[in-house]
C-alpha cells in the first residue's frame, strides 16, 4: 500500500490524511519532492524591461530558499542564473540594478549575464581554472506571454503544466495586461499550502463562505474541469450579463456568462482571469502551519475593475482565510483523520489530492 492512497474513483476517496498538513517531516520532504521539482512563478517581464536589468530574488523565500537572478543581456535575452559567486559563495548581486556585468563585491569575480565567468583576481596561479563549474548555473526558464517560471529541477516540461490553460486563454490581449503593483498585496495565511490550495480547488464553499460573491456567480452554473496531468479549471457563470467576458466565436464558451475564469497549475499557482484582467496567486509555503500568498494583479480593461466576480477580492480572501485558518486547527484533533468528497462538487480537490500523492510516493 502507497503512503498516500486516494482511490481514482471520487465515489470511493478518502481524502488525504492529516498528517500531510501536520507532520514537520513531511512538510520538509515536500520541498524536494514538490516544490524542487515543479514550476514557479517569478513575476513579469517588467521585472527586467531594459537590457543589462539585473533582478535578484529568492525563491520561495523561507521554504526552497534559492537565491537566483534574473538577467536581461545584451541581446535581450533573459537569463535566470544561480546568485551565488562560484567562488566562496557570496550573493553576487543585492539589489536590482542595470550593468553590464555581475561583479561580485567579495573579490571581484566577474560573470556575464549569461552567467560565463569572465575574470578573477589573483588566480593566475590556480590549476585548471577556469572551468564549466565557475559559471553561474543558468536554469531553465518558462515565458509565456509576459510571465515567467522557473524550476530548480528540470524534470517535467513547461507544457504538461500550463498547455491547457494557455490554449483556453489564448483569445485574450495577454500582451496588453500591465503590472498593477497597487493592486498586488502579499497575504499571510496560518494554515498549510495545500489546505489553502484545496479550498480554491472547490466551489462548494461559495454560498456558505463567500455570501456577496455568491450573489453574482450561479452556483447551480459553476463547472470544474480537470487537465491531465497537472492542471483544471473552474468556471464562474455570472448571474447576468452584465460583468461577464465578451468572448469570441473560437471560445468553447462562447454565448455564456462568464464572470471568471479560474485556473490551478500544480503545485500552487492560480490563474484567475475576470473581465478586468488577471490576478495571478502563488501560495508559497513558509511553515507546516503557515503559507504567504502573493496576489500579482494585471490589468487589462480597467472599466470593469470592481464588478462582478472580480470585484472585492480582498473580502473573498479574507473569508477564505477564515476558514483555512479553522480547518488547521481542525486538522489537529485526534478524532479526525481522512474525510470524503461530494463527487459533483470537489473534483478539483480530489485531483489535487491525487497528484501529492503521486509526488510524495516517488
Ligand atoms: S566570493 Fe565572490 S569573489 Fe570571492
Ligand atoms: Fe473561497
Amino acid at each position: 500500500m502507497p503512503r498516500y492512497f486516494v482511490d481514482p474513483d471520487i465515489s470511493k476517496a478518502q481524502t488525504i490524511t492529516t498528517d500531510f498538513y501536520t507532520s514537520s517531516a513531511v512538510f520538509e520532504e515536500c520541498k524536494e519532492k514538490i516544490f524542487a521539482n515543479t514550476w514557479q512563478f517569478i513575476g513579469s517581464e517588467e521585472l527586467v524591461e531594459e537590457s543589462g536589468s539585473v533582478y535578484p530574488f529568492i525563491l520561495l523565500e523561507n521554504y526552497l530558499d534559492e537565491p537566483l537572478l534574473l538577467a536581461n543581456d545584451k541581446d535581450n535575452r533573459l537569463n535566470v542564473l544561480s546568485n551565488v559567486c562560484t567562488h566562496r559563495g557570496n550573493l553576487v548581486a543585492d539589489r536590482a540594478c542595470t550593468a553590464n556585468k555581475l561583479k561580485c563585491r567579495y573579490h571581484g569575480r566577474v560573470f556575464g549575464l549569461d552567467g560565463q565567468f569572465i575574470s578573477m583576481p589573483e588566480f593566475k596561479e590556480v590549476k585548471d581554472f577556469p572551468t564549466e563549474r565557475d559559471n553561474l548555473t543558468q536554469l531553465s526558464l518558462f515565458k509565456w506571454s509576459k510571465w515567467l517560471f522557473t524550476t530548480v529541477n528540470p524534470q517535467y516540461s513547461s507544457e504538461v503544466f500550463f498547455k491547457d490553460m494557455m490554449e483556453r486563454v489564448s483569445w485574450m490581449p495577454l500582451d496588453k495586461f500591465r503590472f498593477d503593483p497597487s493592486l498586488s498585496k502579499v497575504f499571510n495565511v496560518k494554515t498549510n499550502w495545500a489546505l489553502y490550495c484545496e479550498n480554491y480547488l472547490e466551489g462548494f464553499h461559495i454560498p456558505f463562505v463567500h455570501a456577496e460573491l455568491n450573489t453574482v456567480i450561479d452556483f447551480g452554473e459553476y463547472t470544474t474541469e480537470l487537465f491531465f496531468p497537472y492542471s483544471s479549471l473552474q468556471i464562474g457563470m455570472a448571474k447576468t450579463s452584465d460583468d461577464c467576458f465578451d468572448l469570441p466565436a473560437t471560445s468553447p464558451e462562447y454565448g455564456k456568462n462568464i464572470g471568471a475564469y479560474y485556473f490551478w497549475v500544480f503545485p500552487n499557482m492560480m490563474f484567475n482571469f475576470y473581465p478586468w484582467g488577471l490576478s495571478v496567486n502563488v501560495v508559497e509555503p513558509t511553515a507546516v502551519d503557515a503559507c504567504r500568498v502573493s496576489f500579482y494583479s494585471y490589468v487589462w480593461d480597467e472599466l470593469k475593475l470592481n464588478r462582478g466576480a472580480g470585484a472585492g477580492l480582498d473580502k473573498v480572501e479574507m473569508e477564505d482565510e477564515e476558514i483555512v485558518e479553522n480547518v488547521q486547527r481542525g486538522i489537529r484533533s485526534r478524532f479526525y483523520n481522512y474525510g470524503r468528497y461530494s463527487v459533483t462538487r470537489e473534483q478539483g480537490t480530489h485531483h489535487f489530492h491525487r497528484i501529492l500523492a503521486q509526488f510524495m510516493n516517488k
